[in-house]
């Protein structure tokens, strides 16, 4: 990684929310790291941002892959941002789900998130910002994706305590809410069986009205939330994308549902 830029770096970078941040970010003077565990789908993000952002294909979950990605980092000096949107959202219910499984949803969607988030202080210090892709499920609990529901609560929880943790070190945290957002982990549920999964419903629904934001326009949002806000402002509450209050900043005269 060049020296001399800041840097910033994304995981789930290979689809959805991931992708669009990191596509977003690469309009920036930035290098960005895209992280994923598929290089195939990396290389398409790559393509997408025309060749403007490095990628690294590692899981998250693993000493070896958080190693990877410090690695690929060696030469930079400084992260500027770190955004958290690795996540995978399993549709099981609570009776069948394996302890495997289970652990799988807590390594990604939680685990991950400290420990990717602790090696990277030392270059964070003094000015970088830390963004956790929050979700609706945190609160509200669903069949059939419990497993998630529980890790997203624990995530809400594990930024607000590294919010309190990391200011010493000049390190803000936030957690933003993207609302229900057209991407692979949608379309999953939408498919899934409804008798296992009754939520599918509001999601079907969802699309019917046009509700389903893409991932383009919260790619936006997030690039304003963490280039354009100062450190109070940034890391004074859990954002959501649906609070028409910042609209004016970032989304202008464009609308949030792609069909409204
Ligand atoms: N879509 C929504 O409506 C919604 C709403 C609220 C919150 N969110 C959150 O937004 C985030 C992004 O989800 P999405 O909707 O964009 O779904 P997505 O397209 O499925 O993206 C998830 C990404 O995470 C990556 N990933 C999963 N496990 C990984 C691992 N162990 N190491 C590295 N990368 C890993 C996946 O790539 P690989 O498989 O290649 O690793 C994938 O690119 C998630 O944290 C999700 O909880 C989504």
């Amino acid at each position: 990684m060049p020296e001399d830029r800041d840097c910033a770096v994304v995981t789930g970078a290979g689809s959805g929310i991931g992708r669009a941040v990191a596509l977003e970010l690469s309009k920036e003077p930035l290098t960005v790291l895209a992280i994923g565990r598929r290089s195939q789908a990396l290389g398409e993000t790559a393509v997408l941002a025309a060749g403007k952002v490095v990628t690294a294909s590692a899981d998250v979950t693993s000493d070896k892959g958080r190693s990877a990605i410090l690695g690929k980092l060696s030469g930079a000096s400084r992260v500027k941002y770190l955004v958290h949107a690795a996540g995978i959202l399993p549709i099981e219910r609570l009776t069948d789900i394996t302890a495997e499984s289970w652990r799988r949803v807590m390594t990604t969607n939680v685990d991950a998130r400290l420990l990717l988030t602790q090696a990277l202080i030392p270059k964070l210090c003094d000015g970088g910002r830390v963004l956790f892709i929050g979700s609706m499920s945190a609160t509200k609990p669903r069949k059939g994706s419990a497993a998630y529901c529980t890790a997203m609560a624990a995530s809400f929880m594990l930024h607000q305590c590294l919010k309190l943790e990391l200011a010493p070190y000049a390190i803000r945290v936030t957690s933003a809410v993207p609302g229900p957002v057209n991407t692979i982990m949608i379309q999953n549920s939408l498919a899934a069986d409804a008798d296992v999964f009754p939520d599918s419903a509001e999601y079907a629904a969802l699309r019917e009205q046009g509700k389903l934001i893409e991932p383009n326009r919260v790619g936006q949002f997030y690039r304003w939330l963490l280039t354009h806000t100062d450190d109070e402002t940034y890391s004074a509450r859990q954002w959501d994308i649906r609070d028409e209050s910042h609209h004016k900043f970032w989304l202008g005269s464009d609308t949030l549902y792609a069909n409204a």
